[in-house]
């Protein structure tokens, strides 16, 4: 059952959670994970099970059974390093609008892992989640992940205007480009929450192969204020992010989330903003990458924190066409 393949590009796809594929296991109990956005066996396989028992309402029993049954059909525990290496090769990537930004993530936003997008306000943050709307709608040999992108905007700020101007000026169709985006407007953590629920069945049913969170922390700095309440926002920020993580992995799409810097004192020399949302945010996100304003319409970009990239800086521009390479000075 394991590492289904499909027949159009040989890319792994996930198995859908339905009635009979979990012997012995209820038709009310499917329905259950379903409803909490579980659909593949996958999600419920990379699932803790207290997690299941919380989300579900199901009983621990049924849970620790869900799980065991799910993870025997799709985890293989220790593979040889060779298996790793030909599973990867389902990554895919989807370019930026800029070849230099692109290389410094190793070709483009992988699937499978999340690209954390951190700058203070004017960076560039939204105008990449907006460009990469448009590019991973394209197929992969145009650079695409050749798929529908889901957008989850906390700040109302992803503009179907832009989106138009960004994909006319590439000579990409517009309304096509605007049929394949799907975009949720979130009001707050809870709602963010709900939305990350339902993901799963996004991804499944519509095809959606990008999911953009901008902002991810917006919400979680304006409802959590104080020391005191620094924990349960970590915790909750923690879940999010985790089960965006698990997404991408079980089933390889890209995830990309926007975040804020905040500035440190007693900073002397050098930059004294760092990304916010702490230690959670640092380690659930795979590729972090750092964006300043430059001169005029240039902004640099660097990664840090990465297990595979180097730490170079390069320059990119914000035109009407989103993203793309700045002109050498
Ligand atoms: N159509 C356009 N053509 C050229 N530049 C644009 C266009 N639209 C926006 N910009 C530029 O993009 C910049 C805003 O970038 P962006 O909205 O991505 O910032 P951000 O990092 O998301 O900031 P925030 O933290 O406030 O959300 C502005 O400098 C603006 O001039
Ligand atoms: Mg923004």
């Amino acid at each position: 059952m394991r590492g289904q393949r499909s027949r159009a590009r040989g890319r792994r796809v996930a198995v859908l959670l339905e009635p009979g594929v979990l012997e012995g296991v209820a038709r009310t109990t499917i329905a259950k994970l379903r409803r909490a956005g579980y659909i593949t066996l996958e999600s419920v396989a990379a699932t803790p099970v207290r997690e299941l028992v919380e989300r579900t309402g199901m009983g621990e029993p049924t849970a620790v059974k869900v799980s065991h049954l799910a993870r025997m059909m799709v985890d293989p525990g220790f593979v040889p390093a060779r298996e790793v290496l030909e599973r990867r090769k389902d990554m895919m990537r989807c370019t930026t609008g800029s070849s230099r930004l692109d290389g410094i993530l190793g070709g483009g936003v992988e699937t499978g892992a999340i690209t954390e997008l951190i700058g203070e306000f004017g960076s560039g943050k939204t105008q990449i989640c907006m460009t990469l709307s448009v590019t991973a709608q394209q197929p992969p040999e145009e650079g695409g992940l050749g798929g529908r992108v889901a957008v989850i905007d906390t700040e109302n700020t992803f503009l179907p205007e832009r989106v138009v101007q960004i994909a006319e000026s590439r000579g990409i169709d517009a309304e096509k480009v605007l049929n394949g985006l799907l975009v949720a407007r979130c009001y707050n953590t809870d709602h963010l929450v709900i939305l990350i629920d339902s993901l799963s069945r996004l991804v499944e049913e519509q095809r959606v192969r990008l999911v953009i969170v901008d902002s991810m922390i917006g919400h979680f700095r304006g409802e959590y204020i104080g020391r005191e309440n620094l924990a349960p926002r970590q915790q909750k920020l923690g879940s999010c992010l985790s089960r965006l993580l698990r997404l991408a992995e079980t089933s390889n799409i890209a995830v990309v989330v926007t975040n804020q810097v905040q500035a440190t004192p007693n900073v002397n020399y050098g930059d004294p903003n760092k990304p916010t949302g702490g230690h959670v945010m640092g380690h659930a996100c795979t590729h972090r990458v750092y964006l300043r304003k430059g001169k005029a319409n240039t902004r640099l970009a660097r990664v840090i924190d990465s297990p595979s990239l180097p730490e170079v800086r390069v320059r990119f521009a914000i035109t009407e066409k989103g993203v793309e390479d700045a002109e050498e000075e």
